[in-house]
């Protein structure tokens, strides 16, 4: 598609595709003529719950609710959580260790991400399970863009949750996320529940699948390419450059939406106001005009500008904590389980999702 029709409109659902890095990088950054703003008005979609979250808000409400939470996310801010995700790593490691097999998705990969955003929202440790369950729901929904009746209990259920929790942390409020955001104020207003309930939902989705996704993905690739791991245990330094280069090679976010503001052009073509676009990082991050070799994985390749988590304003709030996350669950993995290979015969599945990238499995 880069090559034939880079910007490709699909009569069918009406939306426009976009493959090629530059136009991504310019759909992904020009808030004034691509929007984020989606959001439909039928509360059963679960996108209501992101109606009013950072993710579908332009500016200037843009940056004033992120200025709220970016303390939490700087890069000192996250390594202060390091020794915390060592300690989770090497307890989840000691099962996996002891019995030689696993599934590296469902035993580590999976549950990592869980907790540690678990922690720093301050969700109780024992409802951390259906936490995980909503989010694959919601990751579920992006397979067709359509809600159906789990869609919607979810919905239903996560609200009345966050609600019941918000409520709590404002009678007690605590050292985490949500205590700080319920009692954070913009011009002297606190944030409208539609605001704060779309923090909670994005917090959750956020930073659940995607980092699973990418230390996923970095396990398939260091086993997938021979001699990977020999390097990665004797040059360790390498390691934060093979992350970044699994990141262009398999992002996990494959996709984002935006709508135009106004008649524009991308390219050579034509986009009326209000179409739909969807922005194909995955296609960018393979693009041949900024990559060499663009389908080979190389953890030689250093300064890698992917657009795997995005560009501009909307540059994802927690790269930082994802990239450490994966760094020290990949180091502890290779130096734990020397001769990592995957199950002779695995049967490798991948999530049904246009947006998510990454597999259901990892038997290793
Ligand atoms: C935004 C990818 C992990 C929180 C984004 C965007 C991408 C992305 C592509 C841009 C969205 C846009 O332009 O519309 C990823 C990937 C991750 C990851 C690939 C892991 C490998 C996380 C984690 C958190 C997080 C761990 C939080 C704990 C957010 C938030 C935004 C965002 C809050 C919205 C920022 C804004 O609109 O200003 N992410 N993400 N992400 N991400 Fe991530």
């Amino acid at each position: 598609m880069r090559e034939a029709a880079p910007v490709f409109h699909d009569e069918q659902s009406g939306s426009w595709h976009v493959f090629r890095y530059d136009d991504v990088q310019q759909v992904l950054s020009d808030h004034a003529r691509f929007s984020s703003r989606l959001g439909g008005n039928d509360p059963s979609e679960t996108g209501q719950l992101f109606a009013s979250s950072l993710i579908t808000t332009d500016p200037p409400r843009h940056r004033q609710l992120r200025s709220l939470v970016t303390q939490a996310f700087t890069p000192k801010a996250v390594d202060a959580l390091a020794p915390r995700i060592s300690q989770l790593t090497e307890e989840l490691l000691d099962g996996i260790a002891s019995r030689g097999t696993a599934d590296l998705i469902q035993e580590l990969a999976y549950p990592l991400p869980v907790i540690v955003i678990s922690e720093l929202l301050g969700i109780p440790a024992q409802d951390r399970d259906l936490f995980k369950q909503w989010s694959d729901v919601i990751v579920s929904q992006t397979r067709t863009g359509t809600t159906n009746e789990n869609h919607y209990l979810t919905n239903k259920e996560m609200t009345e949750y966050f609600l019941d929790l918000i409520e709590q942390r404002r009678h007690q409020p605590g050292q985490d996320l949500i205590s700080n955001l319920q009692s954070a104020e913009i011009d002297g207003q606190k944030l409208s529940v539609a605001e704060l309930l779309g923090f909670c939902a994005l917090l959750l989705v956020a930073g659940n699948e995607t980092t699973t996704n990418l230390i996923g993905n970095a396990v398939l690739c260091f086993t997938e390419v021979p001699g990977t791991i020999d390097r990665l245990l004797t040059e360790q330094s390498l390691l934060p450059q093979a992350i970044e280069e699994v990141l262009r090679f398999r992002s996990p976010v494959q996709s984002m939406y935006r709508v135009t503001v106004a008649d524009t052009t991308l390219g050579e073509v034509q986009i009326p106001a209000g179409a739909p676009l969807v922005a194909w990082i995955g296609s960018a991050n393979r693009d041949e005009r900024q990559f060499q070799r663009p389908t080979q994985f190389d953890i030689d390749r250093s300064q890698i500008r992917h657009l795997a988590f995005g560009h501009g304003i909307h540059f994802c709030l927690g790269a930082p904590l994802a990239k450490l996350e994966a760094k020290i669950a990949l180091e502890a993995t290779l130096s734990r389980l020397p001769g990592l290979t995957l199950a002779p015969g695995a049967h490798l599945e991948r999530m049904e999702s246009t947006i998510i990238y990454g597999l259901k499995t990892l038997p290793a």
